[in-house]
């Protein structure tokens, strides 16, 4: 198993000396609050034990090394001309992250680097939002700067919305940067106020990757947020006030739906009921109604099902096996979907028995077992030495 000590082995190893600064950024799941981030909306995430580490060092050169342990490959990139590289994918995150610090004015010193982590790569856990915060940070610290962990979250989804091209919102970035142990993080991501809401002792977080990476996931997410932003300039168009889905208030605004033609009306209707799914959800883990809480999750799953269109059978299968077993609060697709993994709210004396049907009922169905995680929510980035 990977883990931190990997990371810095490996760059003892190929450098001959230790790292002057090793950082660890986590991976998320969200419990509720599904394409609601870049709709100006609510989220409900928490940051989980499945970390990027990066071990770096100040070269004395203007360039950038990089050795990726999970891809066995090495790149340097020259900190005054950074391009996108199209042989080594990976490396765009690192390189995105350099170039939005630069282009605001850090100076940043050339470095060399290790780069290795736990956290599945493409399964939905945010690897990438994990990489972007995990080398900023590490620059941060070899740059002798720092940024307020807001700023710097928007800072990384920059680097991945300009650079590598995939228009996430600010949900990924600023979980691994500011959440809390044992802590949902409640995030608006309108204005970036954020609390955090204790989760109940009792119950697991129980995470099923399908293993299916899809190719279209990041033209189909970006299709999905051109749909969300064409429904909000037809809504505009009647209601002034409507500049996002957020301000959608279906109470004030009689027959919106109406307006939209399919399939944006679905798009929009998804959007609109999650957010209202998240405040009920909110409210319904501080007064520790996991039952509550759980049903808001089936609910998101069916609106991201039927009205998102981002699942798909093997999404759904363990989703529904998860429905039908003993102990489970809810269940649903996390992330993005196309894909990716269900998150699973239990009972934590019936974890075993969860992953035991969830395991049963795929294999049945799809013939391969599903990787299954029983995790933990932890606290955010932070150095790891
Ligand atoms: C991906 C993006 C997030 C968010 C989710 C969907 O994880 O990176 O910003 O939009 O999809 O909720």
């Amino acid at each position: 198993m990977m883990g931190k000590e990997t990371v810095i082995r490996e760059f003892t190893q190929r450098w001959g000396s230790l790292p002057e600064v090793v950082v660890q950024a986590p991976g998320r799941v969200n419990l509720i609050g599904e394409h609601t981030d870049y709709n100006n909306g609510f989220v409900l995430p928490v940051a989980v034990n499945r970390y990027i580490w990066v071990a770096a060092s100040r070269n004395s050169e203007r360039k950038v090394t990089l050795y990726a342990i999970n891809f066995r490959e090495e790149v340097t990139f020259p900190l005054d001309d950074i391009q996108f590289d199209g042989e080594k994918p990976w490396s765009n995150y690192q390189r995105g992250v350099a170039y939005v610090l630069q282009q605001e004015g850090f100076r940043l010193p050339g470095i060399k680097a290790v780069i290795g982590g736990d956290v599945p790569i493409g399964a939905g856990l945010s690897s990438s939002a994990a990489v972007e915060v995990a080398m900023a940070l590490a620059f941060q610290l070899l740059g002798g700067f720092e940024i307020e962990r807001p700023r710097l979250a928007l800072l990384c989804q920059r680097a991945e919305n300009e650079f590598v091209g995939m228009r996430c919102g600010i949900m990924d970035q600023f979980t691994s940067l500011l959440a809390r142990e044992n802590c949902a993080l409640f995030l608006d991501c309108a204005t970036l106020e954020y609390r955090y809401v204790p989760l109940p002792e009792d119950v697991s977080i129980v995470v099923a990757d399908t293993g299916i990476k899809r190719e279209l996931a990041a033209s189909e997410y970006n299709l999905r947020r051109q749909q969300c932003e064409d429904a909000v300039q037809l809504l505009h168009k009647r209601w002034p006030s409507v500049n996002s889905l957020r301000d959608v208030d279906p109470a004030s605004m009689p027959g919106w739906e109406e307006l939209l033609p399919e399939p944006l009306r679905r798009r929009a209707r998804h959007v609109v009921n999650e957010n209202n799914r998240v405040l009920q959800a909110v409210k319904a883990l501080e007064r520790g109604d996991a039952e509550e809480f759980g049903r808001l999750m089936n609910q998101s799953h069916i609106s991201l099902r039927d009205d998102y269109e981002v699942s798909c059978p093997e999404l759904d299968l363990l989703v529904e096996t998860a429905w039908q077993t003993e102990g489970v609060y809810g269940s649903r697709l996390t992330g993005a979907g196309f894909g990716g993994c269900t998150i699973t709210l239990v009972a934590r004396n019936y974890v075993t028995l969860l992953e035991r049907k969830l395991k049963d009922a795929y294999q049945a169905c799809f013939g391969v077992l599903p990787r299954i995680y029983d995790l933990q929510a932890v606290r955010g980035a932070d150095t790891a030495l």
